[in-house]
């Protein structure tokens, strides 16, 4: 079976895509994050969930990625890395002085993908070894890459570099058959976004649901997006069909940022 990394896999977006892709013939997802509760809950929904393995991860911390793909329970000598989803993250606001997030948010968003990058890339250059031409990165950044709002100077930094990753990345190993690239959701709906909508309410003294009618009101189509249709996406970049987008951030926003 072929292998595809998913980080943040216990929620949000990349539950949504581990149970999209999961069903797919030949593959096996490593459901990657910190709460091993949530991801082997997630591990159950899926399809034929003993194909799938759900591995405790601190992506801030490389040696957890290293350690994680050596181990014999992701065995990718024997089940080749073929797509890596890059897509743990935390959200919210930080301010400078005593309990500022800065470092939490940039080690967690911005170095926590660079690490699975990099602890991925030999495997996926032992996949390529093995005759597997068309292998994959994607990273979630967000529409915060886009424009600013206030109070979220760590977040919006962290996901403006993920652009400048990729272009990076994307020009040391596209050659190789590794294409690497970035997909940057407006809002779409899971914990973070209700926690993010919440403390504007609580900000604002509104109700969720008004908030969240505010929200909406905003953007083009009226909506926020569900996260199967960022799955959607994600499986299309995954795909054998998809060669020749690299180093591109995609934009998936509902149209609040159009390039
Ligand atoms: N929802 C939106 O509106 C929106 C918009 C744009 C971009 N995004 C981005 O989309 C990605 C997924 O977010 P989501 O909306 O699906 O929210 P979510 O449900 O909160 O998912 C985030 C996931 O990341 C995992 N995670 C956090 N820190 C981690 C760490 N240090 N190591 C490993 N895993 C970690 C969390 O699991 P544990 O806590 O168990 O580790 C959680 O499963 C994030 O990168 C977020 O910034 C979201």
């Amino acid at each position: 079976m072929h292998t595809i990394l998913i980080t943040g896999a216990g929620s949000g977006i990349g539950k949504a895509t581990a149970i999209r892709l999961s069903p797919k013939k030949n593959t096996r997802i490593i459901l990657a994050g910190r709460r091993l509760e949530k991801l082997e809950e997630v591990k159950s929904e899926l399809v034929n969930p003993s194909n799938h393995i759900a591995i405790s991860v601190d992506v801030s911390k490389k040696d957890s990625l290293t350690d994680l793909l050596a181990s014999d329970k992701a065995n990718l000598a024997e089940h080749p890395l073929v797509a890596v989803f890059a897509n743990a993250g935390v959200g919210g606001p930080n301010f400078f002085g005593p309990g500022d997030r800065w470092k939490e948010i940039i080690d967690i968003n911005l170095t926590g993908a660079y690490n699975t990058c990099m602890a991925s890339h030999p495997w996926l250059v032992k996949a390529g070894e093995a005759g597997i031409e068309c292998r994959h990165i994607a990273i979630t950044s967000s529409c915060l890459a886009r424009f600013g709002v206030p109070g979220l100077p760590a977040y919006i930094s962290s996901k403006t570099a993920i652009m400048g990753l990729v272009r990076g990345l994307a020009v040391e190993w596209s050659q190789s058959g590794i294409y690497v690239n970035a997909i940057a959701p407006g809002w779409v709906d899971t914990e973070m976004a209700k926690e993010s909508i919440q403390s504007q309410a609580d900000i604002l003294d509104m109700s969720y649901e008004d908030m969240l009618k505010e929200v909406c009101s905003v953007l083009p189509t009226g909506r926020m997006s569900k996260p199967n249709e960022i799955a959607a996406l994600v499986e299309f970049l995954f795909s054998n069909a998809q060669r020749s987008i690299v180093g591109t951030t995609i934009d998936i926003n509902n149209g609040s940022w159009m390039g």
